[in-house]
């Protein structure tokens, strides 16, 4: 009996032990995705030391002295051996370390996710069926292979990984609004900005409303689109996600942050002038190195949108608003405006700003989370509906209530204004390094490059600005991309010492531009590193 029993016991043990290893080997560590921190990097040539350039009208791509840049890929070029190729108008860039989900750090190997926001609307009718098929394709997501060799970038063609996700491909929705629109669409478009997880999947933001109907496709449901999708660029056979209960409006990008008490907080721009600030706050908790447990996060929460005492204060104090049918207050509201579900809310959340006293701000772009104090940071590029018209923008700095990423209460004050005296104008994408100095892409609109109140600042440009010490604040330019071009998406790699960034639309707004190849102008990624 007694060795009967000795034998169910090592049985059991063993049970254990084998269910012991399936967990541990589940649960890798996440570290590296987490960019707020505050992680130390080792670099004496740091990217932050460097003199500022000069704003300049140029038709090419100014740097510090000491650094350069090679140009990684342009639209048309493969990305696999399937046929694939590099979307139109690349902005937002992400580089995810080849060992990213097993809790390596790698700056030579990794996936390269790229958005692919718009192209020209050329024209809206008697379009044949394979001309709408290819303005499909060039929009959407590029995520490719990329690897650094004798300190060159090249495109490794046969990953299995590499794929793009375009408005042809099919995209599964939850959350909320999924019982109206469907469980799958067909399309990802307008893809704007965006932002990694903390289990490294990426974000990636619809920025418009009406993509296909501008330009005639006949099958184009404007329910659709408007989402933020979430991707894993580290399966292809794995299918986007969008996320309805992250609402639905002009997507600009996604920041993201765990609370103190573990649930997952994405903060979004509306791009749009009287757009709205927005945080979403999942209900579930995340799970470190649970990454299919954490791929659930963004299924299920609350959305809030931003309500300041007076937009036109630099400084004051602000409180969330739920945008949330079975919230008391909110609520009652929304019943009275006719909403009978969470679904439409949601789908609806665009034009919800009055109904649930949300402020309408200054066209709300990128935002990023401080990576030493996890203050938030806000693009606002430009307003021309304000009285008097906001025309150079503004940085926020938004300190929530107690530092506590779940607080209803915070308080703004103004980082940095645009302006002829500061140097920069509307600023749009934005991004940490690890000492917390915060770099800003602006976005002067082509039609208005090197004209009236905006000549002073040449083409737009690229930006670095302490946010401690006696510079804090100030505007030191880092780069000056060709004429009519924006530079977008910037994105560096673990070890800081390169830089992806996209040169988006040159030539645009009849400004002559042939960069980079001395003939038509192409949308192009670039990698930008010190000189040995
Ligand atoms: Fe696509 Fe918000 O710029
Ligand atoms: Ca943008
Ligand atoms: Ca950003
Ligand atoms: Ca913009």
């Amino acid at each position: 009996m007694q060795t009967i029993t000795y034998t169910i016991r090592l049985f059991l043990y063993g049970i254990f032990f084998i269910l012991f290893v399936i967990s541990c080997s589940k649960k890798q560590p996440e570290k590296q995705f987490d960019k707020t921190n505050g992680k130390k990097v080792q670099s004496n040539k740091s990217f932050y030391n460097f003199t500022p350039i000069k704003p300049s009208s140029e038709d090419k791509v100014i740097l510090p002295n000491g650094f350069k840049y090679d140009v990684l890929i342009s639209y048309k070029d493969p990305i696999n051996n399937k046929g694939d190729y590099f979307g139109n108008n690349n902005d937002h860039i992400e580089f995810l370390p080849i060992d990213g989900l097993s809790s390596g750090n790698s700056s030579n190997d990794g996936y390269l996710f790229v958005n692919h926001e718009y192209e020209e609307i050329s024209g809206l009718k008697n379009k044949s069926e394979e001309q709408i098929k290819h303005e499909k394709y060039n929009v959407g997501v590029s995520i490719f292979r990329v690897r650094k060799e004798n300190n060159k970038w090249k495109i490794i063609l046969d990953d299995k990984n590499n794929r793009r996700i375009s408005a042809l491909t099919k995209i599964n929705v939850d959350g909320p609004a999924k019982d109206i629109i469907g469980q799958t669409v067909i399309g990802t478009m307008d893809n704007c900005s965006g932002g990694q997880t903390s289990w490294g999947t990426v974000l990636s933001g619809e920025e418009s409303l009406t993509y296909g109907s501008d330009r005639g496709w006949k099958d184009f449901k404007a329910d659709h689109i408007g989402w933020m999708v979430e991707i894993d660029p580290y399966d292809a056979s794995s299918t986007p996600v969008k996320h309805t209960a992250m609402g639905r409006f002009r997507h600009e990008n996604a920041a993201m942050i765990v609370s103190k008490s573990g649930k997952v907080i994405v903060y979004m721009g509306e791009d749009t002038d009287n757009g709205g600030f927005y945080k979403f706050i999942s209900k579930e908790k995340f799970i470190k190195g649970d990454r299919k447990h954490n791929m659930t996060l963004l299924s299920q929460g609350i959305l809030y949108g931003l309500q300041v005492e007076n937009t036109k204060n630099l400084s004051g104090k602000g409180k969330w608003i739920p945008i949330d049918i079975n919230d008391p207050n909110s609520g009652s509201k929304l019943k009275k405006a006719g909403y009978t579900s969470q679904g439409q809310v949601l789908i609806d959340t665009h034009k919800l700003l009055e109904t649930l006293s949300i402020s309408k701000l200054d066209r709300p772009e990128d935002c990023e989370i401080h990576p030493l104090d996890k203050s938030i940071y806000l693009a606002l590029t430009k307003n021309k509906l304000k009285k008097p018209k906001n025309q150079f923008g503004m940085i926020w700095r938004i300190v929530e209530d107690n530092n506590d990423h779940e607080s209803l209460k915070c308080r703004y004050e103004t980082f940095a204004k645009g302006g002829i005296e500061s140097g920069f104008s509307q600023p749009d994408n934005l991004l940490f390094d690890s000492k917390g100095n915060l770099w800003v892409a602006t976005d002067i609109s082509s039609a208005s490059l090197n004209k009236g109140i905006y000549k002073s600042f040449r083409n737009n440009g690229f930006f670095m600005f302490k946010t401690s010490g006696s510079d804090k604040g100030k505007a030191k330019q880092f780069l000056s991309p060709p004429k009519g071009a924006e530079s977008t998406g910037p994105w560096f790699t673990p070890d800081e010492k390169n830089l992806f960034l996209s040169i988006q639309h040159p030539g645009e707004g009849g400004q002559k531009s042939t960069w980079p190849t001395g003939k038509i102008p192409k949308p192009s990624v670039i990698v930008i590193r010190r000189e040995e």
